[in-house]
């Protein structure tokens, strides 16, 4: 034996105790069945552990083997196979309880993006408008050019002097429309003419502000439609593929911690979980106790008994052959014969005492 080597008169024993009990035992045995046995693989035919452990026949479970692992300092779950009555592995195989998971991911993956569309064509449409309506091509530079010549081409108050001397000369209704002429022009340069101006300043102002704003009005409209294009082009034949990986990366992430958390699960059942070796260290006790202590003692008494056996042989051939002397000794003639031994004599001495006493 490889773990164990109890004294080889231990065994002796416990085979000699076993083989009487055997011989008591009046039930026939099986001699085929005995035959059989095979000492090298410790197999008992008819015989499983496993199905009585375990109930599978199929798993090879030696008493032997299970010594070695507790003395390996092994978990039971392993030393007593019981992944064969428990499959611990398969029930925490996460893939087939996150399946459902997998198949929601599936489809946010192939969730249909074409209804979604930030350059429709009715936007492409105003902004292609926009660009065609012309407003980069007008020439502000002119229209300030026409806006900074004078309202009036001539001097309105050397014409209204002009004006009042000619009424001078003339006579009523002549001279009364020319007066109207007269006041009508005064009228034109002292308000008419001031409120042009001030229209004209006003505009100016505002025509500035405008070409600051159509500044670029273009660049701006063609920015946008090459964005709204190339975003389109993204959600179309990009989108997919990137709600794909951020689901792939979600399921690992998640199903990463669940099984990750099942392996250290089993790890420990495997490994950790009460780990046997107080049961090899009983056993190793139950083998000193009874080899070391309780055979031992015995093994003197055998001693005794093996050595006085051997030395009757000597002794019986010793005894036989001087039997005849001995037989012979009493028929010896002159040979003294024992003197009478008289039992009660220290009883009549003491009588005697008594007597004298008296
Ligand atoms: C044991 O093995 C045999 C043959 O391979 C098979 O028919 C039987 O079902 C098995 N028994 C168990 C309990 O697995
Ligand atoms: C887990 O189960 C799935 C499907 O049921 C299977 O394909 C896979 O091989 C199993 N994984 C392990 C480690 O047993
Ligand atoms: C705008 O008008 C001015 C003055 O008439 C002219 O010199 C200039 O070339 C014009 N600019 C354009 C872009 O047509
Ligand atoms: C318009 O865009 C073109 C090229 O994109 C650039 O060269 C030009 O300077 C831009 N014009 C303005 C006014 O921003
Ligand atoms: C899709 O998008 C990703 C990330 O935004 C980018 O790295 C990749 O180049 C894009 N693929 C295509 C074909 O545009």
């Amino acid at each position: 034996m490889a773990f164990a080597t109890p004294p080889l008169s231990c065994l002796c024993w416990l085979t000699a105790v076993t083989l009487t009990l055997l011989a008591l035992h009046v039930r026939p045995v099986n001699v085929q069945a005995v035959r059989k046995l095979s000492l090298y693989t410790g197999v008992i035919p008819g015989f499983s552990l496993g199905e009585m452990l375990l109930g599978n026949p199929n798993v090879t479970l030696r008493v032997y083997d299970i010594l070695l692992g507790c003395r390996a300092d092994k978990a039971p779950f392993t030393v007593l196979k019981l992944n064969t009555l428990i499959p611990l592995d398969d029930y925490t195989n996460v893939t087939k309880y996150l399946s459902g998971l997998t198949n929601d991911l599936s489809a946010v993956q192939s969730v249909d993006l074409s209804p979604y569309q930030v350059l429709t064509p009715a936007l492409q449409s105003a902004l292609n408008d926009l660009q065609s309506a012309g407003l980069s091509s007008i020439n502000f530079t002119q229209i300030t050019s026409v806006l900074n010549q004078p309202v009036t081409s001539f001097d309105v108050s050397t014409y209204i002097s002009t004006m009042a001397s000619l009424i001078s000369y003339c006579v009523n209704p002549t001279q009364a429309r020319w007066s109207a002429h007269k006041t009508t022009m005064e009228t034109i340069r002292d308000s008419k003419v001031p409120a042009v101006d001030t229209a004209i300043t006003t505009l100016k102002a505002s025509l500035a502000t405008l070409e600051s704003h159509i500044a670029g009005v273009d660049n701006k409209t063609d920015m946008v439609l090459t964005l709204a294009a190339e975003a389109d082009n993204q959600i179309q034949n990009n989108m997919t593929a990137v709600l794909s990986d951020g689901a792939s990366a979600f399921e690992s992430k998640l199903t990463g911690y669940v099984s990750q958390y099942a392996t250290e699960a089993t790890y420990l059942a495997y490994n950790e979980i009460g780990n046997c070796l107080p049961l090899w260290n009983l056993y190793r006790s139950f083998v000193v106790m009874l080899c070391n202590y309780g055979v031992d003692s015995l093994n003197g008494f055998w001693f005794s008994l093996g050595w006085g056996l051997f030395f009757f042989i000597p002794v019986v051939i010793v005894g036989i052959t001087v039997a005849g002397y001995y037989s012979t000794m009493d028929s010896i003639r002159n040979w003294p014969e024992p003197e009478e031994e008289h039992d009660d004599e220290d009883f009549d001495d003491f009588q005697a005492k008594l007597d004298m006493l008296k």
